[in-house]
């Protein structure tokens, strides 16, 4: 807005002659006075124009600066309300999961106690079933303490260790189906009667069903007489085809029969046993295994399990 200055001017027109000068003078005096009136009129309409101008535009920004101001708590309160949201969303989520953590190790445990309660439930019925041959009862208890030793120096897990151990104390169920005369012959059998009691093996992994309860205790029924080599029976696998579990139950089962009396045999020492191990370490059995098994004669395991199970039957 620009304030015009407005000129008065001093000049007087001198009157024509003949003319009443005061009345001239006054004439003149007054058009000015009304040209100056008609300016300062017209300025004074240019400001007020020029003031409503500025007046709205201010007003049009006070009113932008308070929109955008509301929508700024707006978006403030939105956000606010969201954090809190998002920050109930994870605790909500924090406790689902940590009751559904507490659920599954529940029934983790639970599940775990069934395993156990199943395994030593049959594993002490076979035992009992065994109980009025004392040498098979024995001999079970040795191969499962002695395949429990094996698992350990190998690094397993003591689950595994433990299911192992209940599980090889199945490793002839399928015997129930073999002839008495064959299973208590004592001399050489003939190469048919070699057949049916191969048929323990396929027999004994049929009777333990097809729960996975007794997955390992069937591979170890299933291949307890396979040979690293491949040349065992039923099915002729070799190597690392052979579960572990049947792997180191085959060392125990072998041994403890060489060093226990049989109708057909007496007993070997436990030096004649382990040599007999050692001679077939790569062949029949897994190199690895055979290595742990010296390992734990070396250091007076064997001995010790046996004592165990000496003792255990004098009870
Ligand atoms: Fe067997
Ligand atoms: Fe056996």
């Amino acid at each position: 807005m620009s304030i015009e200055v407005i000129e008065v001017s001093p000049r007087i027109i001198l009157p024509p002659a003949g003319s009443t000068v005061a009345g001239e003078v006054f004439r003149q005096l007054l058009q000015q006075a009304i040209r100056v009136a008609d300016q300062a009129n017209s300025q004074a309409v240019r400001m007020a124009s020029d003031f409503a101008e500025v007046y709205r535009r201010e007003q049009a920004v006070r009113l932008e600066y308070e929109t955008k101001l509301r929508e700024m708590r707006l978006l403030e309160r939105q956000s606010t309300r969201y954090a809190e949201d998002l920050a109930e969303m994870l605790r909500s989520e924090r406790e689902r999961r940590e009751q559904l953590e507490t659920a599954l190790e529940s029934e983790r445990v639970a599940n775990e106690e069934l395993r156990r309660t199943g395994l030593q439930g049959i594993s002490h019925l076979l035992l009992a079933a065994t109980i009025k041959d004392q040498t098979t009862g024995a001999h079970l208890l040795r191969v499962r303490k002695l395949v429990e030793a094996i698992g350990t120096r190998l690094g397993l897990p003591s689950q595994v260790v433990e299911e192992f151990g209940y599980s090889s104390v199945m490793h002839d169920v399928g015997k129930i189906h073999t002839p008495d005369h064959i299973l208590q012959s004592e001399h050489h059998l003939s190469s048919e009667e070699f057949e049916v009691i191969k048929q323990h093996c396929i027999d004994g992994e049929v009777m333990l069903g097809d729960a996975r309860f007794f997955e390992t205790a069937r591979a170890i029924a299933r291949e307890h007489h396979e040979r690293w080599d491949g040349r065992g029976y039923p099915d002729g696998k070799k190597g690392d085809q052979i579960s572990l579990a049947a792997r180191i139950v085959s060392v125990a089962d072998v041994f403890d029969a060489l060093t226990s009396k049989r109708p057909y045999k007496t007993a070997w020492t436990i030096e004649e046993g382990m040599a007999a191990v050692i001679a077939g370490s790569g062949a029949q059995f897994d190199p690895e295994v055979v290595a742990i098994f010296q390992s734990l004669q070396a250091d007076g395991s064997i001995e010790r399990v046996r004592q165990e199970v000496a003792t255990a039957q004098l009870d």
